[in-house]
Parts: structure tokens; C-alpha cells; sequence
């Protein structure tokens, strides 16, 4: 176990205290997935906290565009990161510019750091859900009852995949 890591506690989510209406919709959150040797970052604040299949549960929409979706695609394991204020410019900067073109990590100084697992998390952030993949699915057209939805949030129709993950590992900064 590394200095860092033993600055993380491990919680059961039932003992999570956070808002999520409020973390995702204001605090924003970092979605990474891929392997040590090759992963990607990204900014988003849509997402839901659950229970499904008995099971505790992440859901994050990731359009097909992102760079972030080939990792996600890939990876049976994912983290959903979140942070202080004093990050909000990493934040800024992972929803700003893609992966493709910017190596994040280097840019903003995030410091990664590997669960068992094989997680990736970073020791700037205060809570991370570390996520097992169990389900997902393309956002439909046609399965739209507000049909103003589609052309308020897909003008172009790039729909959203949605992962359902299973919060296997839940830790909070110490
Ligand atoms: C506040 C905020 C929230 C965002 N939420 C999402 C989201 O939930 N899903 C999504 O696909 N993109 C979302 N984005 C956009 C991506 O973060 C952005 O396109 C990013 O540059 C993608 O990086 P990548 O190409 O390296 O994956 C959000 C951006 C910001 C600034």
C-alpha cells in the first residue's frame, strides 16, 4: 500500500453522506477508465446513485464522440471521482479538451493511482466510487416519451450510452 493510498478509507456506500443531486449537478465528476499503461479522463455531472439487482449502483452517460467512450467500452472497471472546489479548474480542463489531442494527466497534475482491482483514482479527489460494469445500452430515438428532450440535448442525435456499475469500492479521503 502506497502513502497515498492509506489517506483513502474504505466505506460500505451506505455510509456515503454526500448529495448527489448536489456532486453531480454542481461539484461535477471525473468518469476514467482503461489500463495503467493506457487510460482516459473525462468531465461530466449526468449521472445517478442507486439501488438495482440488490446490488449498490452508478449509472454515467457517455456519448459515443467522447474519447473517453472506447475506454469505457473496453473496461469491466471504471472510477467516478469527485472533488474539492480547489480542483475545479482540473475539472474545467478534463470537460474542456479531449484526450486525443492533450495529455490530461501531465496538463492538470492529476496524480493516479491504482486499486487492486484495477481502478484508477486520483489523490486529488475526495470521494471515488470505484465501478464494476454490469450493464449498458444506447439511449434510443424512439424510446423517448419527451420527445423535446431529443432536440434539446441531441440536435446532431448523438445519443448517449449509458453504465450501470456495481460501486464495488467506495473510498473517501481520510
Ligand atoms: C460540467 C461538464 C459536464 C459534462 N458532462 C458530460 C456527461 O455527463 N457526458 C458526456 O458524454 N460528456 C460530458 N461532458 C463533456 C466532456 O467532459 C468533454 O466533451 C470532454 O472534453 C471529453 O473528453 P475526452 O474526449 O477526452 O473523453 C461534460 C463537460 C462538462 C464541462
Amino acid at each position: 500500500m502506497t502513502d497515498f493510498e492509506k489517506t483513502f478509507l474504505l466505506i460500505h456506500p451506505k455510509e456515503l453522506t454526500d448529495n448527489f443531486f448536489h456532486i453531480l449537478d454542481d461539484d461535477w465528476m471525473l468518469i476514467t477508465a482503461g489500463t495503467r499503461e493506457s487510460f482516459n479522463t473525462m468531465t461530466a455531472s449526468w449521472g445517478a446513485i442507486g439501488i438495482l439487482w440488490n446490488k449498490p449502483v452508478a449509472v454515467c452517460f457517455v456519448r459515443p464522440q467522447r474519447y473517453t467512450f472506447g475506454f469505457m467500452e473496453k473496461s469491466d472497471i471504471y472510477t467516478l471521482c469527485f472533488f474539492s472546489e480547489k480542483e475545479r479548474d482540473i475539472l474545467d480542463y478534463c470537460g474542456s479538451t479531449s484526450g486525443r489531442d492533450t495529455d490530461k494527466i501531465k496538463n492538470t497534475g492529476l496524480k493516479p493511482l491504482f486499486t487492486e482491482k484495477g481502478g484508477i483514482y486520483y489523490e486529488q479527489a475526495r470521494l471515488v466510487l470505484e465501478c464494476k460494469k454490469l450493464y449498458s445500452d444506447r439511449i434510443l430515438e424512439g424510446n423517448f416519451h419527451a420527445r423535446q428532450i431529443i432536440s434539446a440535448n441531441y440536435p446532431t442525435k448523438d445519443f448517449h450510452k449509458f453504465f450501470i456499475g456495481q460501486i464495488i469500492s467506495c473510498l473517501i479521503k481520510a
